[in-house]
């Protein structure tokens, strides 16, 4: 695993954008990718093997919270412990800040949801599209 950083997703945007077709919602063009938001060049990370972008995660801080932004495995890695590093990492962090760890996800996602809440995630609410989710230390 290591740091999300502009030049990997300059070199890995289509992967990026062709892994996040799993997702509902949101198009991310590479605009967004590059967004700088408030910390997340410290605190986004993927995983590269022999080259293949498998996994990829973008997070920021907002003050209380840690928030989840973006994670997508490829579709060919899931279930085999990618998300799992990611997903571990930014509870890590989240707690080692004394921060609140949060995310939104579409209602219709349940394996991401089944997932979060195997972690201890907690559903808070929901907006519009998505639900929301957190997790306190
Ligand atoms: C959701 C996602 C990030 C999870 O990553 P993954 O690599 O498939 O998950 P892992 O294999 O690392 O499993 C993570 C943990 O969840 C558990 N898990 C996996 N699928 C599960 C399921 N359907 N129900 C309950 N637990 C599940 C695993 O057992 C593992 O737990 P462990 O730490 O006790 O071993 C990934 O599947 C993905 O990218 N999905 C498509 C994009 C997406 O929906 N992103 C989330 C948008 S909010």
């Amino acid at each position: 695993m290591e740091l999300l950083t502009k030049n990997i997703i300059s070199q890995y945007i289509n992967d990026m954008i062709s892994m996040s077709k799993q997702l509902q919602g949101d198009y991310w063009t590479l605009e967004h990718y590059q967004s700088d938001m408030n910390r997340k060049w410290e605190l986004s990370y993927c995983e590269i093997k022999d080259k293949q972008l498998l996994a990829f995660m973008i997070v920021s801080d907002k003050g209380i919270s840690h928030h989840l932004h973006r994670i997508v495995v490829h579709e060919n890695f899931k279930g085999k412990g990618v998300g799992k590093k990611l997903i571990q990492t930014f509870m890590t962090n989240a707690k080692k800040e004394e921060r609140q760890a949060t995310l939104k996800v579409h209602p219709s996602n349940k394996q991401a949801i089944d997932v979060y809440e195997h972690y201890g995630f907690v559903k808070e609410g929901s907006d519009k599209e998505n639900l929301t989710y957190s997790l306190k230390f």
